[in-house]
């Protein structure tokens, strides 16, 4: 195993083991709600965000106490995007993570409900002391998430994304649709780690810049995994892109043309993080598992 595997294994089954911590079922009328948190949250995806926000904090000698509550935070607005994103009157998916997505388990007003309840609980960690006991930082914190989260960023990306089946988008406009809808919570994910584990303004602009890169080649690279896999090794639907119409690389710059700029994306993306030596090669090692993975 690489760095990178060893690194996300050990930081994947911190963060499950903080989530599910801090989603216990309970019995009475909230365990239903309680239950589909669960079910969206826990025990399943790549855990990607986590391990940005980790290996990053990581790099300052942060302790893993406060950095994994920074991952989970971002993880658990991640799992209320896909939540929403599965709905009928969104991308109407069956299957996510593979099993049946809350919406299915549950109803449309449980999975609603969960995912708000995630998104909410995340600024809660957030604002816990445990996160770091300087609350300037902590404030700081809360903020970049809920810029990453909103209309200015994933929530927008999503607007625009459902916008875009009617719409005709040209290179800059899928670029900033992929921005906000994916690239916003994976610039958090890594800038929010640097922020708590200390790093100075230049350190966290390089990490900027690294995860801005790595955002936008992930989308590219779920775009062209849902036109090239099955419903099987994704553990979610395939081909939907293409039935929904929706505003990819592939559908621009044809599928090798995608698969170029990816490429291009994940070496640049390495080249921001020079300034910091050796200590880097996680997150490197992250931007090759971003174009190499297959679900
Ligand atoms: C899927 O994200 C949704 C996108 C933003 C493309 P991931 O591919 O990280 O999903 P999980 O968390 O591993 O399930
Ligand atoms: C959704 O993008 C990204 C979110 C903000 C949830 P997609 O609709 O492409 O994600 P998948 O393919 O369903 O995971
Ligand atoms: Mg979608
Ligand atoms: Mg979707
Ligand atoms: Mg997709």
């Amino acid at each position: 195993m690489n760095d990178f595997q060893s690194i996300i294994k050990e930081t994947a089954a911190l963060v499950e083991e903080a989530l599910d911590g801090f989603l216990p079922s309970q019995a009475g009328p909230l365990g239903r709600v309680a239950d589909a948190m669960r079910w969206g949250a826990l025990d399943g995806g790549k855990r990607l965000r986590p391990f940005l926000a980790i290996a990053a904090a990581d790099m300052f000698d942060c302790p893993r106490t406060r950095s994994v509550r920074v991952g989970c935070a971002v993880e658990m607005i991640h799992c209320y995007s896909l939540i929403h994103d599965d709905l009928p009157a969104m991308d109407d998916a069956d299957l996510r993570r593979g099993r049946p997505s809350v919406h299915k388990k549950f109803d449309d007003a449980t999975a609603i409900l969960a995912g708000d309840a995630l998104l909410t609980q995340a600024f809660e960690i957030l604002a816990e002391e445990e996160t770091h006991p300087d609350g300037a930082l902590r404030y700081r914190i809360a903020l970049e998430l809920a810029r990453a989260s909103g209309k200015e960023g994933m929530v927008g990306g999503q607007m625009i994304d459902i916008y875009a089946e009617e719409k005709d988008f040209d290179l800059a406009g899928v670029t900033q649709l992929q921005r906000l809808k994916t690239g916003a919570l994976i610039r958090f994910s890594a800038l929010g780690g640097g922020i708590v584990g200390g790093g100075s303004e230049d350190d966290l602009a390089a990490l900027t810049a690294y995860a801005e890169d790595l955002g936008l080649a992930f989308q590219i690279v779920d775009d062209i995994l849902d036109a090239t896999q099955d419903a099987e090794t994704l553990g979610k639907p395939a081909g939907q892109d293409a039935e929904m119409d929706k505003a990819t690389f592939i559908k621009l710059l044809g599928m090798d043309g995608a698969k170029s700029k990816a490429a291009e994306l994940v070496d640049r993306c390495k080249a921001h993080l020079e300034r910091f030596g050796d200590s880097a090669a996680p997150l490197k090692g992250a931007a090759d598992f971003v174009f190499e993975r297959k679900s």
